[in-house]
């Protein structure tokens, strides 16, 4: 049986998704938020999309893991032998495992906080991380990064060293992203270290492949946040008729998917009717990619310093370790 907890929390969350859809529908240049593509089946399809050979900034993140953690974990302990280590979106965390193990063989003192919207990804992680490593301190938090970080720093006072990886924070624009590492930094203390997974610039073909891959689950990961919103808030999308349009441009470095509509239709969700134009596009997500030195840029510009880049063999992903600046 659910409490009256998770009741309250249900219905908030999707007074929240309910908010936003219908607030981006009305909008001038229609738009969806991609955080909510990760409901059940969302969670499934990403994991189809980093399987398909197309998708390459998964393997790029998780050959560094492999080889660099070791190395990692001597740079977190050159800072503190005790921390709190907040995971921002660990989705399975069969990336950050490899972190974690480390952490433990060179004896490090620390609680692991993975925080992620998907309640899904929370349980699993408190069920399955502390048989593949015994010992293992953990409080998972499901919801907002922000709100939960400020969470964190009401029960520990420790020093924190945050990830952001899986190139996240490329679903935010470059003034987005920078504002949003400025709020980490004001959540943090002087000298805390953030860890981020920046999907860097290269041909632009890779890029856009990676987003259209040829089995189509980059397409059915789209449109199932229109499932979604005809399951959750009883809309009546035809997904026949929007098809899945993903863009590159690489002065810019943003990679968009759209939702383009078929027909000229309307959409009801609820008492709420949507009119849409032949051709008419739903913004659903942003991917931004950065050179080094972008990436460099935004470190300053939200009051952190650069101490040391990771990089995959190829130079395709970067992780970062910014130090929090006083
Ligand atoms: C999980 C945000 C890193 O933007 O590359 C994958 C999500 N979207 N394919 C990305 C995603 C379409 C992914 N991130």
């Amino acid at each position: 049986m659910l409490s009256a907890t998770t009741n309250n929390l249900t219905a908030r969350r999707s007074a929240n998704l309910y908010k936003d859809v219908i607030d981006g529908l009305r909008a001038e240049n229609k738009h969806l938020s991609s955080k909510y593509f990760y409901d059940e089946a969302g969670d499934k399809l990403f994991q189809q999309i980093m399987a398909s050979p197309e998708y390459y900034p998964t393997r790029c993140e998780l050959e560094i893991l492999q080889h660099q953690s070791a190395e990692m974990a001597r740079l977190f302990l050159d800072y503190s032998p005790s921390f709190d280590l907040v995971e921002l979106g660990p989705g399975d965390a069969s990336k950050s495992w490899f972190l974690l193990r480390e952490l433990q063989r060179q004896r490090a003192s620390f609680t692991y906080y993975p925080i992620d919207i998907s309640s899904q990804v929370i349980g699993w992680l408190e069920n399955k991380l502390p048989v593949t490593l015994p010992g293992i301190q953990l409080q998972g938090l499901n919801g907002e990064y922000l709100e939960k970080m400020q969470q964190v720093n009401t029960f520990s006072p420790n020093r924190k060293i945050v990830l952001f990886m899986g190139a996240n924070i490329g679903n935010m624009n470059v003034p987005q992203a920078t504002h949003f590492c400025r709020q980490l930094h004001d959540n943090l203390q002087p000298g805390d270290l953030l860890l981020v997974g920046f999907d860097l610039k290269k041909h632009p073909r890779t890029i856009l492949d990676a987003y259209n891959d040829r089995q189509g689950h980059t397409r059915a990961f789209n449109l199932n946040l229109l499932h979604r919103i005809n399951h959750e808030l009883g809309g009546d999308f035809d997904i026949e008729q929007f098809e899945h349009y993903p863009v590159y441009d690489p002065g810019s470095g943003a990679c968009k998917s759209y939702l383009i509509s078929l027909t000229a239709q309307e959409v009801h969700i609820g008492d709420k009717t949507f009119s849409f134009r032949e051709n008419e596009a739903i913004f659903m997500e942003i991917s931004q990619k950065y050179t080094l030195e972008e990436s460099e840029l935004m470190a300053v510009q939200s009051g952190f310093e650069p101490v040391h880049t990771f990089f995959d063999s190829k130079k395709w992903f970067a992780d970062v370790l910014w130090q929090r600046q006083p």
